[in-house]
């Protein structure tokens, strides 16, 4: 690996449900495919779907034309492993996460993996969660997905911590919905997290979900510049 280079596996977690994991994924996508890069993305868990429901990886799709994939889809609205219980469904094991995402790094230059809720959620039903998952995966790094508002930067800072006691590779930090107007608490966060080490990679404005695709993938490098400097970086497969 390239130093500031990307990892061929960048997993995308949250400081919590609902921040923008999703759409930060797709941004992801976007920015690297920007750069000439082949992407793909992966969902381990999607629960609150039914067969036939747009799940998030849809939505990375539809907005960046990148090949999505999803691990198993459950219909309640909750964490994976109770999902699993309730529906009396079998979650796929660690090593099956990480034979979907090998095979996947194997034929593209980045795979982008997005987490369900926050990093500790449980993905298996021997309790293993993403931060597990990530300490398996040979060339990976993560990426945290924050609110702007008030009490992100102690959610963001457990997360953190969390990754730092782990040993995981920290790549930076995604603000989710950047409103048009921020408040004062806003802007201080943005600049308290700008100021860290590994530290605020972009923000994805308010609104950005309901662009046009094309406008969507015009817009995301932008949006990043910390992950475009690195997207640039990054080697391609196929070069030496
Ligand atoms: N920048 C944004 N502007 C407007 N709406 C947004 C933005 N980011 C996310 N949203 C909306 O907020 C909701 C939650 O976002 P999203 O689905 O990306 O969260 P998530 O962290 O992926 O959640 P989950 O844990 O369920 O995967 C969605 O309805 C999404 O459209
Ligand atoms: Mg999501």
């Amino acid at each position: 690996m390239t130093v500031g280079s990307l990892p061929r596996v960048v997993v995308v977690t949250g400081t919590d449900t609902e921040v923008g994991k999703t759409v930060v994924t797709a941004a992801v996508c976007a920015t690297l495919r920007a750069a000439g890069l082949l992407v793909t993305a992966y969902k381990p868990t999607q629960t609150g779907v039914g067969p036939r429901d747009v799940g998030d990886m849809a939505e990375v799709s539809r907005l960046t034309g990148a090949p999505t994939h999803e691990g198993v889809r459950l219909l309640a609205p909750m964490a994976p492993r109770p999902a699993a219980a309730l529906e009396g469904a079998t979650l796929p094991t660690l090593d099956d996460h990480l034979t979907t995402i090998e095979t996947l790094a194997s034929g593209h230059d980045h795979v982008v993996v997005e987490g369900a809720g926050g990093l500790l959620v449980e993905l298996t039903e021997a309790g293993a969660t993403l931060a597990d998952l990530v300490k398996r995966v040979g060339d990976c790094g993560v990426l945290v997905v924050s609110r702007s508002a008030l009490g992100t930067l102690n959610h963001t800072m457990l997360t953190r911590e969390a990754l730092q006691r782990r040993g995981i590779r920290e790549l930076g930090i995604v603000l989710g919905s950047w409103p048009t107007d921020p408040t004062v608490i806003e802007t201080s966060n943005r600049d308290y997290l700008s100021a860290l080490p590994e530290g605020l990679l972009g923000a994805v404005p308010t609104g950005a979900p309901r662009l046009d695709p094309a406008a969507f993938c015009a817009a995301a490098t932008g949006w990043l510049p910390g992950l475009a400097s690195r997207a640039a970086a990054s080697q391609r497969r196929d070069t030496p």
